[in-house]
């Protein structure tokens, strides 16, 4: 594990080997099979970071305005639930906006936090936790550190703890339905991996997951509208992404565009890249031939009811202690204990 200093911070590289060769392999394999699929990791470049930024500024992106609305209220709940001197941990953390919101609840409380922010673009990642640093420069409570990593990385680092690593207790911070980009198999087991992390380490932790419960389909296509210039591009430039991982131009920004589609059922947003030609990709030793209009998907955001995110933590064995909703009553932030020790 590299420690690579930033203005005035500590981002350690926790990334393993695996992960990224993987990527290349992943876009082969998802291409070839039927329904076709990308790995959604491509849209999270620092380019698409980015791009993302801009996109959720837009006024019809409920998610921000409405989670901003319950850290603004619930920071210093959050702050006295977490021991003094304990870790707080972000998984993708993005620009750090919401962050922000919290770890000036632990200044104002006085009350002392080591805030890890984990995400997998690094120059979004350092760029982020600068500003933040400046804001908190002369703090003797809030300690800003970075990990360069995916969620699988960050539970092997937890597992590396060596024994006089003293962090008694971390707060996973999972918020802006970060969650729901996963599929509700892929959330539990990644929570029994952090559990196991955890007891291995002896660490007792908690969980605060903001997800979007949002039931209202006309609200959820008007906010991920693929008309919207900042959205399409966001989207689009996973394309970009995996010509850099492929190391050469695939995909070409003119035969391609992309579409979302609500499942009902499921309730879920489905995302989906779409060729507007018959094309022919040469991929990891395949010829991959791909239709005109037919689907790729490249990511889901769940719009999962609130028991059903409720079940999916439960069985991973975390037991719910608060839950807060804005006031429209879309989004909630709840708050998850494991008591390991
Ligand atoms: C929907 S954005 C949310 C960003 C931020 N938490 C917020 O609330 O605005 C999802 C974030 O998760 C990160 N991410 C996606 N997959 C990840 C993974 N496997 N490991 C670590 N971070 C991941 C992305 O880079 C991105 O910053």
């Amino acid at each position: 594990m590299y420690r690579l200093d930033s203005q005035d911070s500590r981002i350690f590289d926790i990334r393993r080997e695996i992960e990224s060769t993987d990527l290349r392999k992943q876009i082969t394999d998802g291409l070839s099979s039927k329904p076709r699929r990308m790995p959604s990791l491509l849209l999270w470049d620092d380019e698409g970071q980015r791009l993302f930024n801009a996109f959720a500024q837009t006024s019809s992106y409920y998610i921000r305005q409405k989670e901003l609305e319950i850290l603004n209220r619930i920071a210093d709940d959050i702050v006295a639930n977490a021991p003094d001197g304990s870790v707080l941990v972000e998984l993708g953390c993005g620009n750090l906006e919401k962050t922000a919101i919290i770890l000036s609840a632990f200044e104002r409380q006085q009350r002392k936090i080591s805030y890890y922010a984990l995400d997998v673009s690094f120059d979004e990642l350092r760029d982020s936790i600068n500003s933040l640093v400046e804001r908190h420069q002369e703090s003797n409570f809030v300690e800003i550190n970075g990990l360069w990593g995916t969620y699988n990385d960050c539970t092997a680092w937890i597992a590396s703890f060596a024994d006089d690593d003293i962090h008694n207790f971390i707060s996973f911070l999972w918020i802006g339905n970060s969650i729901a980009n996963l599929q509700r198999s892929d959330v539990r087991s990644l929570l029994e991996q952090f559990d196991h992390a955890c007891n291995k380490s002896n660490v007792n932790y908690q969980f605060i997951i903001g997800a979007d419960s949002c039931n209202q389909e006309g609200r959820i296509l008007e906010a991920y509208d693929t008309t919207n210039q900042l959205f399409r591009t966001f989207l689009l430039n996973g394309l970009h992404a995996a010509n850099a991982v492929t190391g050469c131009e695939k995909f070409q920004d003119r035969d391609w565009s992309c579409m979302v589609e609500f499942d009902t059922r499921e309730h879920e947003l489905l995302m989906y890249y779409t060729p507007l030609r018959d094309i022919s990709i040469e991929i990891g030793g395949h010829q991959i031939a791909i239709s005109e209009g037919e689907k790729v998907h490249i990511v889901t955001s769940g719009k999962w009811r609130e028991v059903d995110v409720e079940a999916i933590c439960t069985t991973a064995g975390l037991g719910l202690s608060d839950i807060w909703r804005d006031s429209e009553n879309m989004y909630c932030e709840r708050m998850m204990y494991r008591t390991n020790l």
